[in-house]
This record gives C-alpha cells, structure tokens and sequence, in this order.
C-alpha cells in the first residue's frame, strides 16, 4: 500500500486530474501513492501513512466538497492522533467566488490541531486544472513536495 495517502474530493473532476497528474509525478520517481476518493474511503485513523496528500474543491461559500466533507466530519470525530505525519494540500476553486479555495483553509486548520504538520504551501488551482500554465503548475508543485518525501 505505500505510506503515503492521497486523498481527494471532487465533483466535477477537477481536483481529480490534479490527484491523478500528482500521482503520476510521483510513481514516475518510484514513490507508490495510495490514490483514493473521499467518496469509499473509511480509514479514520490513518495509521499506515506517514504522508497525507488532501485534496479538495471548495463549494458553497468556502465549505469542503461534499464526499470529502463527509469524510473529514468523520475523521475529525474519530479524533485520530496525527502527531509525527506530514501533510500537503491541494485544490481547485474559482476566483470569481468572494471564499475562493477557502476549503483548504479548514483543512490546513483540522489537520494541524489533529497534529500533523505542513510540508508545503498549499496548491490552489484556479479554474481549468487542465490549461498548459495550470499543468505547469501541478507538475512543479508535486516535483518540490517529491523533495520532502522520504
Ligand atoms: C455552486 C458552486 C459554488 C462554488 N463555490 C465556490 C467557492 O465558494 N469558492 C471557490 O473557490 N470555488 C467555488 N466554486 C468553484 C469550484 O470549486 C470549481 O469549479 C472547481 O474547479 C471544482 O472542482 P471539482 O470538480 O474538483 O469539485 C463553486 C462552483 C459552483 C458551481
């Protein structure tokens, strides 16, 4: 299974061409990701990874994507101990919205009070993850994040 999760939420299929370019980035350079939809994914304790991958869109005035929402509600129930992981956050948004990407806020605040610690600036993709500049982006957002992989 690997050690790192990554992990997204996506309605559109945005955020999800942004999981799968990372992940390939990454199995490229001979790290195996755990690549899984918040929509069946129920390990509320993360205790086989040490890196936590999360994406998520943000919806509805700055909330979480619903299948990630829904997830995240229920790991932060089950208050797992992250101490000693380390996470990254990326995302699509739009910022035509006043809450743009704002989602990825309430997830940089959840995981950090669960414990774990940031490794790198979030990514927040604005629009068509799918333009040359915003591919660009992806690609060296995941090669600096391979960086601080072990
Ligand atoms: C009804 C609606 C509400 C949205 N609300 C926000 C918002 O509050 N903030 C934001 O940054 N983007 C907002 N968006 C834009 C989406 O986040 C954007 O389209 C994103 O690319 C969707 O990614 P996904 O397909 O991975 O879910 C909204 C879009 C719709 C249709």
């Amino acid at each position: 299974m690997g050690n790192i999760l990554l992990l997204y939420g996506s309605m559109t299929g945005h955020t999800k061409f942004v999981a799968n370019l990372v992940r390939n980035i990454f199995k490229k350079a001979g790290k195996e990701v755990d690549m899984q939809n918040a929509l069946d994914f129920k390990d509320y304790d993360l205790k086989t990874y040490d890196y936590l991958l999360m994406g998520c869109s943000t919806w509805d005035e700055g909330k979480l994507q619903v299948h990630f929402e829904q997830y995240y509600e229920n790991l932060v129930a089950s208050k797992p101990k992250l101490g000693g992981k380390k996470f990254a956050l990326f995302g699509c948004g739009d910022s035509g919205y006043v809450h743009y990407g704002e989602g990825l806020d309430l997830i940089q605040k959840g995981f950090t009070d669960m414990g774990a610690a940031e490794i790198q600036d979030k990514l927040l993709i604005d629009g068509d993850p799918e333009s040359n500049d915003n591919i660009d982006k992806i690609s060296d957002w995941a090669a600096k994040l391979l960086e601080s992989v072990k």
